[in-house]
């Protein structure tokens, strides 16, 4: 979490214009402040604002600066809340920083430069970090020394990007579990991602773990942890990584909705499944957060019932604190849109690295992301950049992988899967105008619950999860014949309650499930297909759906959800695309 930018130009003309640029691209890390600091004619000059980043920008308006090196940072709040004292960059006397990641041995740090007498003006951990490299350049450092002696004493995780008064163009970074890129093109810039300075370079190189660089106006070397040269492969910037903007829709998030069709269509061709993927797979371990994790509890249904193979599904989060045990024949699934998720890479690790017999495969939107470069074996998810904090096509797109590994030896459900970006095309315009109506009947709710069996179920918690994240309702998913031990106590004539109800394996009891919460409470709604829809008389509010295979049908309820969350968070005029205390990308634990 936290975006980072740097920009080394020859020119004074625009370079706090480009910092601001790549800012924007990276706001769906965070966006509780903004700031920048330029260095100019060896003067280091800052702006910083809490909120948005045009709010930085009109403060940038009403008293502009300048300089041939910038940084910038868009914050996720950790230490400290998102004053304008605590937004970055931080900056002492000779030096400007920006971090994004958490220092864990800051406290120790503060406390032994306070004794040697500086002072502090924020809550932050990376002030610490800015004022030991002050604290070393005052005993006769040099800005270099300087920089890897306090790389030699952070403990945490670290994406740090510095200037120094006295060293002109260049910017310092270093790395420790959070990204940085480092791009060469019409101007050297570093960020925290490649779609952020894709504008400005053709060509990226990724830092890893341990390594730092120094980037010039022309060019950058690399060092590893012992401060050693070393040499670092370029990879082309790719069409991929262009963000091409709202276009005609009013937030990312509808339009990414919008994007699920193709989406699926070219997760479908750029994928082919190994035919050996699955051989001596005697179990598979999938690990995820978030949306992310939903996917990966629906392709649980899909690995045990179809391929046999039991699956289990983790919290990557929790996974790896309980030390659990990994079997010999297992295969690892870590599902992750940005690549990077802290929980999802080091759960992915400890798997590795209890077992090194399992194989690991990674299943990543992002190319080159920091997981994808982790794993034995990627397949990468083509829905695009995603740019909406809520997850939509990313997860869709998961899903047809999934889909993909699940069905790879049954022709019939594969050939469904290839029509379903039809389907998909077919929902979305069939079902606007109830959803909206819907919405407007919801969107005043204290509470909603959704309701769903089997893999329907991951989808009632991602409905509810995306209702809660960009509307503010309070929203839970339970498992349909789970409601009957304690959720039911909740359901009254206020409490809307959403049915996920295809006519599949688990029909019967989802109808019975829906009819104990109709006996208890009158705002039932039910998502169904025409079977449905004649069973439930017009006491039931219903919104039917084309009638779909089975094994499709959580790729085709999950896009009534995702409406009726951003309708529901249009209705309530909310930042749809920049939900309060969320960022889309997060690398903190
Ligand atoms: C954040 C995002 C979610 C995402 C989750 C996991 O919470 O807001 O949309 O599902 O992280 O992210 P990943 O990039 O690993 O899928």
């Amino acid at each position: 979490m936290c975006g980072i930018i740097g920009i080394v130009s020859g020119s004074k003309e625009d370079i706090v214009s480009s910092v601001i640029e790549g800012l924007s691209k990276l706001e769906y890390r965070g966006y509780d402040s903004a700031g920048i600091a330029v260095l100019s004619d060896g003067n280091l000059q800052r702006r910083r604002a809490v909120g948005k980043l045009e709010n930085l920008e009109n403060k940038l308006e009403e008293d502009p600066i300048n300089g041939t090196v910038g940084i910038g940072h868009t914050r996720w709040a950790t230490h400290g809340k998102p004053t304008e004292e605590n937004a970055h960059p931080m900056m002492t006397k000779d030096v400007a920083l920006v971090h994004n990641g958490i220092i864990e041995n800051y406290k120790s740090l503060k406390d032994s430069l306070i004794t040697q007498g500086y002072n502090f003006t924020s809550q932050t951990d990376t002030e610490v970090v800015a004022v030991y490299m002050q604290s070393c350049i005052d005993k006769g450092s040099s800005p270099r020394e300087a920089f890897r002696q306090m790389l030699k004493v952070v403990e945490g995780t670290f994406a740090f990007v510095a200037i120094f008064k006295s060293v002109p163009n260049k910017i310092f970074c270093a790395k420790n579990k959070s990204p940085i890129v480092i791009g060469f093109g019409k101007n050297m810039c570093v960020g925290s991602d490649a779609s952020s300075i894709a504008g400005n370079c053709d060509e990226v190189v990724y830092l890893s773990d341990g390594e730092y660089a120094e980037v010039t106006e022309h060019d950058a070397i690399f060092f590893d942890e012992n401060f050693c040269e070393i040499k670092k492969e370029r990879q082309k910037v790719t069409d991929d990584l262009i963000n091409e903007g709202l276009g005609q829709y009013p937030h990312y998030m509808l339009k990414e909705i919008m994007e699920q069709p193709n989406a699926v269509r070219k997760t479908i061709v750029a994928n082919e499944i190994p035919v050996d993927l699955l051989k001596n797979v005697s179990r598979i371990l999938i690990l995820a957060c978030g949306t992310s994790y939903y996917a990966g509890m629906v392709a649980r249904y899909w690995f045990e019932k179809y391929l046999k193979i039991p699956t289990n599904v983790e919290m990557a989060s929790e996974y790896r604190y309980r030390f659990p045990v990994i079997e010999n024949g297992t295969l690892v699934i870590g599902i992750t849109q940005s690549g990077e998720t802290i929980d999802t890479l080091e759960a992915m690790e400890y798997a590795r690295s209890t077992n090194s017999n399992c194989r690991v495969l990674a299943i990543s939107n992002v190319k080159n992301s920091a997981i994808a470069r982790s794993a034995d074996v990627v397949f990468y998810t083509e829905a695009g950049v995603e740019i909406g904090v809520a997850s939509t096509k990313a997860f869709m797109a998961q899903l047809t992988v999934l889909a993909m590994i699940a069905f790879h030896d049954r022709p019939e459900v594969l050939n469904e899967l290839r029509n379903f970006p039809n389907i998909c095309d077919d929902i979305l315009s069939s079902v606007n105008d109830e959803i909206e109506n819907l919405a407007k009947n919801l969107y005043s709710a204290q509470s909603i619950i959704y309701l769903g069996r089997d893999s329907l179920y991951p989808i009632a918690l991602e409905g509810a999860l995306k209702l809660k994240e960009i509307s503010y309702i309070h929203a839970e998913g339970f498992a349909a014949g789970e409601m009957k031990h304690g959720p039911i106590a909740l359901i009254d004539d206020n409490l809307p309650v959403i049915c996920l109800c295809p006519s599949c394996d688990v029909f019967d009891k989802m109808v019975s499930n829906i009819q104990i919460a109709k006996a208890r409470g009158k705002n039932v709604i039910v998502f169904t297909d025409s079977i449905g829809n004649e069973t439930f008389g017009d006491d039931f509010k219903k919104i039917v759906l084309p009638n779909i295979c089975q094994e499709c049908v959580p790729l085709a309820y999950v896009i009534p959800m995702q409406l009726l969350a951003y309708k529901v968070a249009v209705l309530k005029g909310e930042d749809v695309d920049k939900p309060r205390n969320l960022a889309k990308s997060v690398t903190v634990e």
